[in-house]
């Protein structure tokens, strides 16, 4: 119900009708082999569940935050996950917060932007802040909905990536999620 009253009040941050399932949730997380990373950042939490994925999965002495801009689903994500952090803050803000954790770069960043409703300006500026945020090596793996490989911001999405990333790959389709979706991992 929290998904359909924030599309209705910020339908283009919001970007979708209800959360991404829990197949495509999990598969984005085992996607991002957490029992590796040292400092994981999740972009775009709405109500928390790729956080719920993280919090099973990170090992206990990796850092981890989350950067949600509208503060509904700030709410929402830190009632269903109250052992994450959870920052009422735009994804531009990714070095930002970093910093406050004494640390310059994080070495994975998970997101559940929605790109495919993102103009190109938007777009690009965080993309910027997400590579400048990564570690040489560092993954960045976010959600897209098959429906915007047809339309221009979700075509505009994969050639930024394909053209800043050294490696971009993506995974099967998942055809339960509402509407159906997949994941891409790229490496810098
Ligand atoms: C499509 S929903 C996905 C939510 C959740 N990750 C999921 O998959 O169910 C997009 C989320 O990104 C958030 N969002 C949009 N623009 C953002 C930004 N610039 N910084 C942080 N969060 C943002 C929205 O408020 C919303 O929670």
């Amino acid at each position: 119900m929290i998904f359909l009253s924030q599309l209705f009040k910020s339908p283009i941050e919001t970007g979708a009708i209800a959360p991404t399932s829990e197949k495509l949730s999990k598969l984005i997380v085992d996607m991002a082999n957490l029992s590796e990373k040292k400092f994981v950042v999740e972009l775009g939490p709405g109500t928390g569940v790729f956080t719920k994925e993280i919090m099973k999965n990170i090992p206990k002495k990796s850092e981890f935050f989350s950067l949600e801009i509208n503060d509904e689903f700030v709410k929402e994500t830190k009632s269903n996950n109250p052992e994450a952090t959870v920052y009422h803050a735009s994804a531009k803000e990714i070095k930002k917060y970093l910093r406050q954790h004494n640390q310059d770069k994080s070495d994975c960043i998970i997101s559940g932007l929605p790109w495919g409703a993102l103009a190109e300006d938007i777009q690009i500026d965080l993309l910027n802040e997400i590579y400048d945020s990564l570690e040489l090596g560092g993954v960045f793996l976010t959600i897209a909905l098959l429906q915007g490989l047809m339309f221009p911001p979700g075509m505009r999405f994969k050639k930024a990536i394909s053209s800043k990333f050294k490696k971009v790959e993506r995974s099967k389709i998942v055809w339960n999620n509402l509407p159906p979706g997949f994941v891409y991992h790229c490496i810098k």
